[in-house]
């Protein structure tokens, strides 16, 4: 296992674990100081690209954005997201996750799904791939609306078996989605590998949100999602003094020119 690995799983029951979504440079340049994990996740497709599914989102893709965020990033955990249909079996799992790991030079990657994935997180670790886990809601294969998990006793058990299936395989650690918060408490106490929550309560072992919902750039209104600013005013501020000044030829001042 590597240095940057054991340092996540080390702070289990010691620090929470703060991880954040990144799709560029710019950003990832900005949270890097602050996040012990960035993750380019797929949402990409729905928040940079409008897609109504995460389905759409293609390799190539997650390699671009992840070469941007490389470059911003010093000290956090680089995880990609593997996108839908790059992991059907153990060989399309490994050979994507070196082509991804060899472009980007990102540290890990994340697959979705439990007790399913299990022979193929297996493959992955022997193979020196180090894989961040991803149950509860799945959004690469969710059917329907997306409803949160561990409400049934049937949902629980479930919840339960595929942790501990992602533990054995050697997955780092697991996100835990959309999940009832006694159900994560009962998982973040029984597996030895960090669990990192989005809405699953603050009984995981860290929590991730996607940056562009925090930052307030999305119009996004799901519960366990709390914007911390209105960046969008910010901007519209800034583009409304910029405007203001070109048609009133202030800028650009002499100081500004050449
Ligand atoms: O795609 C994503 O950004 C994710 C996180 C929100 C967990 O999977």
């Amino acid at each position: 296992m590597n240095n940057k690995i054991k340092k996540i799983i080390d702070k289990k029951n010691k620090s929470k674990l703060v991880c954040l979504t990144a799709y560029s440079k710019n950003i990832a340049e900005i949270i890097d100081k602050h996040t012990d994990i960035i993750l380019v996740g797929d949402s990409l497709g729905s928040v940079l690209y409008n897609y109504n599914t995460t389905r759409k989102v293609n390799l190539n893709m997650m390699i671009e954005h992840t070469k941007s965020v490389r470059m911003g990033v010093k000290k956090s955990l680089l995880v990609i997201d593997l996108p839908y249909n790059t992991y059907r079996n153990k060989s399309e799992a490994l050979k994507n996750s070196r082509k991804v790991i060899q472009e980007t030079k990102c540290d890990a990657v994340k697959i979705e799904g439990g007790t399913r994935m299990k022979h193929i997180v297996s493959y992955l670790v022997k193979h020196k791939i180090p894989v961040l886990g991803h149950i509860g809601i799945t959004p690469q294969t969710v059917k329907g609306k997306f409803k949160s998990k561990g409400k049934t006793e049937i949902e629980k058990k479930k919840l339960i078996r595929d942790a501990k299936a992602l533990e054995e395989s050697g997955a780092f650690g697991i996100v835990l989605e959309c999940i009832y918060s006694d159900i994560s408490k009962k998982i973040t106490n029984l597996i030895t590998i960090p669990t990192i929550g989005i809405g699953a309560s603050v009984n995981c072992d860290g929590q991730v949100l996607v940056t562009d919902d925090v930052l307030g750039l999305t119009n996004a209104k799901i519960k366990f999602v709390k914007k911390y600013t209105n960046i969008k005013k910010i901007i519209n501020s800034a583009v409304l003094k910029f405007k203001k000044e070109v048609k009133s030829s202030k800028y650009p001042t002499k100081k500004y020119s050449y």
